[in-house]
């Protein structure tokens, strides 16, 4: 019998299923037929009058494998699992200690009672996989709490605590010995008799709950954008009112399969498993121990060095804050509070919490206070002489074994760890602004760098609640490097005949939630034109631009005109002229393009430079690149990154569209990387990538 995944024990007349599947206790093939011969023989045995379900490890269950999805359904499949765990004629109590999601989730509802210890989640992600519940997750919730309750709980996806589900009525909170709990519930159902099923359930369903429900329906409808799932869920959920249990079920399963075969939700399932494989770094495997961090320093109290400290506060680990004056780390540590204030005015953060937080940061003036930390991440100006300055200072007041971080957006992370006696100790991290928000954090690996300082960073990364992802060391690493690739191209589609609001357009069509020219007037034009001084570098609009003072949202002007502080920017048709000027100058015949012209123009010299990025082994695999787009420049999850996507569009596709676009260009840079002939080449994607050793 196939049981390695579930353990039987026995306490008086009721037995213990007790899941082993690790790491999260997926319901792969094996343990639904592990739990299905569990079930029957519970059944058949007469010596035993019910069923603990119970699981070991940090999950309950954490869903379906997803790892399963797309390859050929293997039975028992999971409804007939959690139909036959809820028809057992012995009651099964289900004992939750972890996290219990998706078909997790479905398991418990499938059982005549739920327990569930003070750490346990409750929640339906399917949302968040392009999906829906696929296991009767949307009939059996509403009959048990109410459609009102459940269906919030399936449409964000968000677990929700052991206490909250106790509110609502889906679980018994226990916070004593939650087994033996389970046992005495188990005891006094099978006094009962046949346990009460879920699915016969009809109370909780009444009129005023369908009236509350469909307005919450008419909300999320009008909210769905892109994603065809959502809608689907209100199909299903409202199938619990109007169609028996077992058609119920029914349809909700077929709504569940033609999801599953959807290109969204394939590229969501493709991300969740490249966001975990980029925390696997190829040369550092499980036994390099990161080294302890209890206190950290942050250098520069700015908008980013403040956002960083927030992060250690955050994650309850006391950070230095420091500026070289008291004006300005009075003015950093203020700034800091207020962002926290926002919080606490919105109500997301209690006043409380916040003054714990800001317990934890420590504002100071000079670099000597680093001395204690066990990490600095300096922010300072973005100049290589001040940064090797500040580095050649830390290397004398920092502890041996401490870590020397940089947050540098661009500059060569070597050159700033050579102005030190200890390169192997210096790493760039990266975050994104805002720093306490944006969820990506890109760890910059010079090749002299230690492998634990490396394995120090990830660990933090994830403490941090961050997406952490390696890189290697070169100008803007990864995100920006690809980045500056789609600034050249929408500078270019400008002279070509494109406008401002047009190619916004297509990127926001595309899924963006900004598109170039209103996300650079957002952060400043500036920023780039002093980038673009500083390598000698040109663009004819933008430095036009800039050249009349017009830096964007702060100037009140920029590509677009924002009178009277709007945030949205209005056409300017001052900006319109200038640009045919700007063509007409080069002797360009301006054209009208698509929107699907004008992706693929912008997108294409990004996937080129990612196949230069994976050539280089700057990144060790193409689902690295994915990553750091999905959770730095909100790039749409349900298009998987750039890398996937140049695989859903065919690399030969891409590969011809670079090479039309060199041509009429004149710019040899746009000429397909080697890489990505080779495998256009060959018909692979780079999906069909391994990932490149250290
Ligand atoms: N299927 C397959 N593998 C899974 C998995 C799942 N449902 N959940 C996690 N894993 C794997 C991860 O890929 C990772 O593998 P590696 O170590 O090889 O990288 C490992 O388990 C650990 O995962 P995390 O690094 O994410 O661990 P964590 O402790 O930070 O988080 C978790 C654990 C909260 C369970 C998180 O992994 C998670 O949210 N998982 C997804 C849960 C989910 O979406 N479930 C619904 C599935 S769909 C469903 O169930 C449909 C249905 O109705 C039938």
């Amino acid at each position: 019998m196939p049981m390695e995944t579930v353990r039987l024990s026995q306490r008086g007349a009721v037995a213990i299923a007790t899941i082993d599947n690790p790491p999260v206790n997926a319901l792969s093939a094996a343990l639904r037929a592990a739990l299905v011969e569990t079930v029957q023989a519970i059944a058949a045995d007469p010596k035993v009058e019910a069923l603990v379900i119970a699981a070991a490890g940090r999950a309950f269950i954490a869903g379906a494998d997803i790892s399963e999805f797309g390859k050929p359904p293997v039975e028992p499949l999971l409804p007939e699992v959690l139909n036959l765990i809820e028809a057992c004629p012995k009651p099964v109590v289900a004992a939750i200690q972890g996290v219990a999601l998706g078909g997790g989730l479905e398991v418990a509802l499938a059982c005549h009672a739920r327990l569930a210890a003070p750490a346990a989640k409750l929640g339906l992600p399917e949302i968040k996989l392009g999906i829906i519940p696929g296991a009767g997750g949307t009939q059996r919730l509403p009959r048990l709490i109410g459609a009102a309750k459940a269906f919030p709980m399936m449409l964000t996806g968000e677990p929700i605590s052991a206490e909250k589900g106790a509110a609502l009525g889906l679980v018994e909170l226990v916070s004593g010995d939650l087994i033996e709990a389970a046992v005495a519930k188990a005891q006094e159902l099978a006094a009962q008799g046949v346990p009460a099923r879920t699915s016969e359930w009809t109370d909780k369903l009444t009129d005023a709950d369908r009236e509350a429900f469909e307005a919450l329906a008419k909300d999320a409808t009008a909210k769905s954008g892109d994603m065809p799932n959502a809608m689907a869920l209100i199909e299903a959920v409202r199938g619990a009112f109007t169609l028996p249990f077992p058609e119920g079920l029914a349809a909700e399963r077929a709504l569940f399969v033609r999801l599953l075969a959807d290109e969204r939700s394939k590229a969501l399932r493709y991300a969740f498993f490249a966001e975990r494989e980029a925390t696997h770094v190829p040369g550092i495997d499980a036994g390099v121990k990161p080294r302890p961090l209890a206190q950290a320093a942050v250098i520069g109290a700015g908008t980013m060095g403040g956002g960083i400290a927030m992060c250690f506060a955050n994650a309850g680990i006391p950070v230095t804050l420091i500026e070289t004056t008291q004006e300005l780390i009075d003015k950093g540590h203020a700034r800091v509070r207020d962002t926290y204030g926002f919080s606490v005015k919105r109500g997301s953060m209690s006043e409380a919490a916040r003054d714990e937080r800001m317990a934890l940061i420590t504002p100071a003036v000079g670099l000597a206070a680093a001395g204690n930390a066990d990490i600095v991440v300096e922010a300072a100006f973005e100049e290589m002489g001040v940064k090797r300055q500040i580095f050649g200072e830390l290397d004398k007041v920092m502890k041996p074994g401490a870590i020397l971080a940089t947050n540098t957006s661009y500059l060569d992370v070597a050159t700033i760890a050579a102005a030190t006696a200890r390169p192997q100790d210096v790493v760039g991290l990266h975050f994104f602004s805002p720093a306490n928000v944006m969820k990506l954090l890109e760890i910059v690996r010079p090749t002299g760098t230690a492998g634990d300082v490396v394995a120090t960073a990830l660990a933090l990364g994830r403490k941090l609640g961050k997406v952490p992802v390696v890189v290697g060391n070169c100008f803007g690493f990864v995100g920006n490097r690809m980045l500056a690739q789609r600034t050249r191209a929408a500078e270019r589609l400008l002279i070509a005949g494109a406008l401002p609001h047009e190619v916004d357009a297509a990127v926001t069509g595309f899924g963006f939630k900004m598109g170039p020219f209103a996300m650079s007037d957002l952060a400043g034009g500036d920023i780039g034109w002093r980038t673009r001084k500083s390598l000698g570098t040109k663009a004819a609009v933008a430095d036009a631009l800039c050249e009349a003072g017009r830096f964007g949202q702060k100037t009140g002007k920029g590509y677009y005109l924002y009178p009277e502080g709007a945030r949205t920017g209005q056409r300017d048709p001052e900006v319109e002229a200038l640009i045919e000027r700007i063509s007409a100058e080069k002797g360009v015949t301006r054209r009208s393009f698509t929107s699907d012209e004008i992706v693929a123009r912008l997108m294409d010299p990004m996937v080129n430079e990612g196949a230069g990025i994976l050539e280089e082994g700057i990144a060790a695999r193409p689902g690295d690149i994915d990553t750091v787009w999905l959770n730095g420049y909100n790039w749409p999850a349900w298009r998987g990154g750039p890398m996937h996507w140049a695989d859903t569009v065919g690399l030969d596709v891409i590969v011809k569209r670079l090479e039309a676009q060199a041509a009429e260009s004149g710019d040899a840079t746009l000429q397909p990387a080697p890489l990505l002939r080779r495998l256009a080449a060959e018909g692979k994607g780079f999906a069909d990538l391994k990932a490149r050793a250290a």
